[in-house]
Parts: C-alpha cells; structure tokens; sequence
C-alpha cells in the first residue's frame, strides 16, 4: 500500500466498508443521544429527510472526487482544483478527521471497559441508581478511561499500518451483519418491556412544535457524522471503489444500512428509558446507563452484554479506522511518508489532543469554554460546524468550479446515472444543496 494503491476486491467488500465506515458509535451511540435532546419524533423525520436529500447525492459526490481522481483528500483537490486554492478543502478535512477522532476516541476506550465489565457480570443485577453510580466514577477516574483511550488509539493504529484491503475489508466483511442480527434481538427484548409503548411513541410520533433552528442544525450534523460525510471520508473510501461499481447503488445501500442501524439502536433505547423511568435526554451517557438495565431483563443477560459491548467496540473500531485512514492516506502520498511511520505518529498526536476530551469528564469537567466542556464542545463543532461547511464547500467547489462534463463522465461509470436522474442530482448539488447548508447553518449560528 506504500507505493501502489490497492482498492476493495468486490462491489460488496466496497459498500461493507464503507458501511463499516459510517455505522459506529455515532449510529449507537450519538444518534439516540441527539433525538433524545432534540424532540424525538421530530428530529427523526427531518433526520430522515436530510439523509435522503442531502446526504445520499453528497455521498456520492465524494465517491466521484474520490474515484475519479484516485487520491487522499488533499490530492483530490489539487488534482481536481484549476487553482491551488482549492487544496484547504482537503485540509479542512484532515483537521475534522483529527479532531473528531481525539473525542470519538473517549468513547470508543468506554466500550473496552464495558466488555470488561460485562465479562466479569460487574453489571449484572444492579439496581438502575447503580448502574449509572458505575459509569460516572468510571468515567471520572481518568486513569481507565484513558487507558482505553489509549488502547483502542493503538488497536486502530496497527489495523491501519497493515492496509486496505487486508485490514478494513476482512474485518467489517464478518462483523458488520453480526452487530445487525444482535440489535435485532435486543430490540424484541425492549418492546416487550412493561410500558415501552411510551419510547416507541417518543421515537415515532412527531411533534412538529419541537422543531426549530437547532433541531435542524442538530439533525443535519448528526446525518453528517454518521454518513461520515463532509471532511474527506467518502473521498479517501471512493478512491478505492472499482470503476465498473455504482456510486449510486453504493451510496443508497451505505445510507440505508447506517439509518436502519440508527432506528434499530432508537428502538432499543427508548422503550428501555421510558420502561425504566429514565431521562431521554441525558446526554452522551445516555446508552451507556441504560443499556446495561436491558441486559439485566434479558435471559442471559450477561452474554448478551459482552457480546454487545464486543461488536459495539468492533463498530467503534471500523469507524476509528476510517478517520485514521484519511489522515495516513495524505501522509503518506501527499508527504511520502512510511504508512507504518505515519500511523504511530499520527495516533500519538491524537492521543495527545484526546486525552484532554477523557479528563473533561474528571478533572476538567468544570473546564468549560462556551458553557462546554472540551469533549462537548469537539463533538459541536465537528458535527454542527465543520462538516457541513466541509460539505457546503465541496458542493461550491463541484457545483460551480468543476466543469459538468468531468463529473458526469466520472458518476455514470457502471452506472445509469446518465439523462434526468443526472440532472436531479447536479441540482441538488449545485443549487439544493448549498442553498440548504447555507440555511441551516447560518440560523444555527444565530439560534
Ligand atoms: N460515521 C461514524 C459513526 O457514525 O460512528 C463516525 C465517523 C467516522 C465520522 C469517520 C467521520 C468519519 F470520517
């Protein structure tokens, strides 16, 4: 992989990847979080509309840049761009890859004690008080949560050192339909909880009063950190899906697979928070006290948990690959540097950065910068700023600065993306889109 790019063997082991890519914590983790604290019902709808009408075509619009000019993201610009100024885009998204990961991280370290503490059935029969009691002076204790951090940094770091195909694709082959089948199964224990109707409606019945500026800011940001979207990603993923492939066929499933894995982990949640008497919006805590509660109604409570937690952090770690691999992808053929050279270096920077984000639920947690702490604040400005104004951006660039022809020639590759359905999504991006992002973000600011 130093010298010669290779790319996914199949059409398959492309969309599982990049599928592997885009589900993680931000499906299992981030989304329930965010509907919980913006309305429910409501945030799922606009969620789904931003999906389908911003997130799909700008998905594919990273595969095109990606595909099309066979490059990391920061090569992409250049080689795309008529002038060099275009190649901030691509910085842009190696800084969002860096700091995303510094707090993906912290979470991503949870689940490693979590499976420790499933495995040794330290959950098991807790009252709910207690669970919660376990997860604050966990993540207070710095020094574990730290560890973690740590460890899965290292995990990530060495999947990477060995390449793509042999690392991301074999691992997110296998594991990716395991994680479905389990939430499917945690999802039927959660439904037949006494009360749960009450989640299911909160998850499910819309109340349009609840939507306003940040609920949109809010659902648009989520749509984005979960498609991955934004800041490179798709593009450093694109230039290693095969030219007889779909781009279109490969986006819908990614984005269809992310979403049923979104509602999926909603449809476990919520039933439990109501069932339980517990607080929707909680916060970044939310699924790591509630599940546990599951576990604890559920026939061998223990095995589920600790296979759970496994595949959770399995999850975590396609996702934690993907933003180590856009940063490495641009050192190492933008500055030619060793792949095995880069992924220590660069790790250790980002555990540099992220372990500040751990401290800020301990010793920093009275640290606040605009009323957040640390972690709060990179989970912000990654999702809610920096990558849709990556992305509004990148329409800019593509709807406007990028002659038709050249991605119409790239986009209908082993595609019927020729005729109207082209020209539905060259509005999108070229007028939809931005005006949209533009919207959003600009009321978002003001909110
Ligand atoms: N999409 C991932 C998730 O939902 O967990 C998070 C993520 C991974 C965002 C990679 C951005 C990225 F480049």
């Amino acid at each position: 992989m130093d010298s010669k790019r290779n790319g996914f063997s199949s059409n398959v082991g492309a969309i599982l990847a990049a599928a592997g890519g885009a589900v993680g914590l931000g499906n299992i983790w981030r989304f329930p979080y965010m509907l919980g604290q913006n309305g429910g019902g409501a945030f799922l709808l606009v969620y789904l509309l931003f999906v389908f009408m911003i997130g799909v075509p700008l998905m594919m619009t990273e595969f095109v840049i990606g595909r099309g000019t066979q490059s990391n993201v920061v090569g992409a610009y250049r080689k795309l761009g008529t002038t060099k100024r275009w190649v901030f885009l691509g910085v842009f998204g190696i800084i969002a890859a860096f700091l995303i990961y510094a707090f993906y991280s912290v979470v991503a370290g949870w689940t490693l004690n979590y499976i420790v503490l499933s495995l040794s059935g330290q959950l098991s029969g807790l009252e709910k008080e207690t669970v919660a009691q376990v997860f604050s002076d966990f993540t207070q204790s710095s020094f574990w949560p730290a560890l973690s951090q740590f460890f899965f940094i290292a995990i990530t770091g060495i999947v990477i050192s060995f390449g793509v195909e042999k690392g991301i694709e074999r691992v997110s082959k296998v594991l990716m339909p395991v994680l479905f089948f389990l939430l499917v199964v945690m999802c039927v224990r959660s439904i037949t909880l006494p009360g749960s109707e009450k989640g299911l409606l909160f998850l499910f019945k819309p109340d349009f009063s609840k939507i306003n500026a940040n609920t949109l800011l809010a659902a648009l940001g989520q749509s984005f950190f979960s498609l991955s979207l934004g800041m490179g990603a798709m593009v450093t993923y694109g230039s290693y899906i095969r030219k007889q492939d779909s781009l279109l066929k490969t986006s819908n499933w990614i984005s269809v697979c992310d979403l049923l894995v979104a509602i999926l982990a909603g449809i476990v949640i919520f039933p439990a928070v109501f069932s339980f008497g517990m607080n929707p919006s909680a916060g970044p805590e939310l699924v790591y006290v509630v599940l546990p509660n599951v576990f604890n109604n559920m026939p061998g409570g223990v095995v589920f948990a600790s296979v759970f937690f496994i595949l959770l952090g399995i999850a975590a770690l396609t996702s934690t690959i993907s933003l180590l691999e856009i940063i490495v992808a641009f050192t190492v053929e933008e500055l030619n540097w060793k792949r095995s050279t880069s992924s220590v270096i660069v790790s250790f920077g980002v555990f540099l950065i992220g372990v500040f984000c751990t401290l800020s639920f301990g010793p920093l947690k009275d640290f606040l910068i605009f009323g957040r702490t640390i972690f709060e604040l990179f989970d912000l400005v990654t999702a809610s700023y920096i990558m849709p104004i990556g992305a509004l951006l990148m329409t800019i660039f593509i709807g406007w600065f990028t002659p038709k022809e050249v991605i119409k020639e790239e986009i209908s590759h082993g595609d019927s993306m020729k005729g109207i359905l082209f020209d539905i999504y060259y509005f999108i991006i070229r007028y939809i889109a931005p005006a949209a992002l533009l919207v959003i973000i600009i009321s978002g600011f003001l909110s």
